[in-house]
């Protein structure tokens, strides 16, 4: 009795993980065939020159700091992190966010999520961390954890709230509408395994906080500015919602 006590105790607490694990496909599963060759081929892919120009940035930049790159590829699957300062309550930043932070130590300037330099960094860092597996890190202070519970509540809200002309929710769209066509694209569960990506449409790299904008417009809902709070926050909740799934490094969208 004791015995299968324990075993129902054990089936229960692992059949679901193990179900959702194997059931959750990262952004590639829904390329068409020619936009996957392309994300494959290293000679056409365009992601190959953002690579390139991140390895020379670092070098030129980030390496006296912090040695090789690949010493720094569990960043890319841990961020976005809670930033604590005096100034205020503290705020999340995402690994774009760091790197323009990094930057504006050798180069004093206002970086942004779209500064190419901060993009072809954050490129060449995401193929470092290729096959990591998505881990968010809680802050360890409890009242930043407590802040940082509130973003995530807060996102949870976004997420299922229904917004914009087209009066959808993003769950409406990517848990209720996987697979299904939309214009040109396919529908994903939308877990955050492959960023930045190059999408054909910007003829461009773009980070998660663009890609996060274009879905808000696409419900016809006013977009928030770049960096806003609401778009860190959704970005640390889609993370931890693609928990434990192996990242796939920059990817190529439609
Ligand atoms: C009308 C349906 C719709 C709604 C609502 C919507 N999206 Fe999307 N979203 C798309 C489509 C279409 C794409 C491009 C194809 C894909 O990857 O799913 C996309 C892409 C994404 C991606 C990139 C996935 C990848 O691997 O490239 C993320 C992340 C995402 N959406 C999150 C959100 C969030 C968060 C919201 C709510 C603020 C939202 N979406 C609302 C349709 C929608
Ligand atoms: C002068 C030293 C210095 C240089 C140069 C520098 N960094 Fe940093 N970096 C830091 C410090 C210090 C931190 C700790 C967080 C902070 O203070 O911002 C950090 C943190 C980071 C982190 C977050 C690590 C983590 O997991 O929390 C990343 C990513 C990063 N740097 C990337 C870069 C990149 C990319 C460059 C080149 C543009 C760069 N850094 C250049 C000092 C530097």
């Amino acid at each position: 009795m004791k015995h299968l006590i324990i075993f129902l105790c054990f089936s229960i607490l692992t059949t679901p993980l193990s179900i959702a694990q194997s059931s959750r496909f990262s952004g590639n599963a829904y390329l068409s065939p020619e936009l996957l060759a392309l994300g494959k081929d290293e000679a056409s892919n365009p992601l190959t020159l953002w690579i390139d120009q991140g390895h020379e940035l670092w070098g030129s930049h980030c390496q006296e700091c912090h040695g090789k790159m690949a010493s720094m590829a569990n960043s890319v699957v841990h961020f976005p992190k809670w930033k604590s300062d005096s100034a205020s309550k503290g705020q999340l930043i995402n690994l774009e966010d760091q790197i323009g932070i990094c930057l504006s130590r050798k180069s004093p300037k206002k970086w942004t999520n779209e500064s190419s330099e901060v993009l072809a960094l954050s490129v060449a860092l995401s193929d470092a961390a290729k096959g990591k597996l998505i881990y968010v890190e809680e802050p360890k202070d409890l009242q930043a954890r407590q802040a940082w519970q509130e973003q995530m509540n807060l996102a949870a809200q976004i997420y299922t709230r229904r917004q914009g002309r087209l009066n959808l929710s993003c769950t409406q769209c990517h848990d209720q509408k996987i697979g299904i066509q939309l214009r040109s694209d396919v529908i994903s569960p939308a877990f955050v395994t492959g960023f930045p990506i190059y999408r054909q449409s910007w003829q461009t790299a773009g980070s998660l906080d663009r890609r996060l904008r274009a879905c808000y417009s696409g419900v016809q809902a006013a977009v928030p500015p770049s960096g806003s709070s609401d778009l860190r926050a959704l970005e640390l909740f889609l993370k931890k919602r693609s928990e434990g799934m192996a990242w796939d490094g920059p990817s190529i969208r439609r």
